[in-house]
């Protein structure tokens, strides 16, 4: 079975937007994103006008400040300053990756925490890690979680890998799993005998970032696999799974693109939304 991201975010945004209008009522404004690019990799400028239309899609508002490739890290640092004092500004992201030059944990530490729609900032690690709750939770894997609990599948209990260990998709995805009580192995490039482990995943996540890396013979019959690679092979979007092949092994599969893609954007809207109630209620 295919796991529709598109759809289930397609189901939620509808409802977001009538939440949106309720929230305007109530507080006469309207919640307002600010996003920061810096220079002009094709790729991150189609992601930012991906976040961008799923906001006119629900109502919040949403603003794009574009800093040239040459910018320093205090000139950025100052920009989500000024963000961080607005009152007008419900939510910020930077979207990654920066130049090389600059500091990536310095400027995603200067965004203000209740400001903070990607779940980057240290109290929001520490409200994920320590199970509290209380902050904002990554986008992937929050919306992972959603597409999961939406198709019914159990977690509990369930031995659940995780292949790639990075801050923004591996290691929190690896937590709210673990919360949702699943028994969790996280895999990785110096991981030895990785389809042993592999093959016996109920739910498979795989975000490593290398096109059709997991194939049919590493895949438990009957798993759940999710796939969070986005990878452009000859112009097109390719997952980190080979899809053809896994699919009829697999009982529930993400596509690429149309599966975890759109979460991340959805979670997005609910994190702004979240942040928005933060200062509002
Ligand atoms: N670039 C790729 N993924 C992400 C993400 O989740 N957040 C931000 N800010 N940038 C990204």
């Amino acid at each position: 079975m295919i796991l529709s991201g598109k759809d289930l975010a397609s189901r939620l945004k509808e409802n977001m937007r009538l939440y949106v209008k309720d929230l305007e009522e109530v507080t006469g404004t309207t919640p307002h994103l600010a996003v920061i690019i810096v220079g002009n990799n094709p790729a991150s400028q189609s992601y930012v006008k991906g976040k961008s239309k799923a906001c006119e899609e629900v109502g919040i508002r949403n603003t794009t400040i574009t800093l040239p490739e040459d910018v320093t890290e205090r000139e950025l640092i100052q920009t989500i300053s000024g963000l961080n004092l607005d009152p007008d500004v419900h939510g910020i992201l930077v979207q990654l990756p920066l130049p090389a030059y600059i500091d990536e944990h310095r400027v995603m530490n200067c965004i203000s925490s209740r400001k903070d729609v990607d779940g980057f900032h240290p109290a929001n690690v520490d409200a994920l890690y320590t199970s509290k709750y209380t902050g904002t939770i990554p986008c992937t894997p929050k919306g992972i979680i959603h597409l999961l609990r939406d198709a019914n599948i159990d977690i509990a209990g369930k031995n659940a890998v995780v292949i790639g260990r990075s801050n923004i998709v591996g290691l929190p995805v690896a937590k709210l799993l673990l919360d949702e009580n699943a028994t969790v192995t996280i895999c990785h490039s110096k991981t030895q005998n990785l389809k042993d482990i592999t093959s016996k995943a109920d739910i498979l996540v795989v975000a490593i970032g290398k096109a059709k890396f997991v194939t049919e013979d590493m895949v438990k019959p009957g798993a759940v696999v999710i796939d969070v690679g986005v990878n452009r092979v000859d112009g097109k979007l390719v997952g980190d799974v080979d899809f053809n092949t896994v699919k009829d092994k697999a009982s529930y599969i993400t596509p690429v693109p149309g599966g975890v893609g759109p979460m991340t954007i959805e979670c997005l809207l609910e994190n702004t939304i979240y942040c928005f109630t933060l200062q509002y209620f």
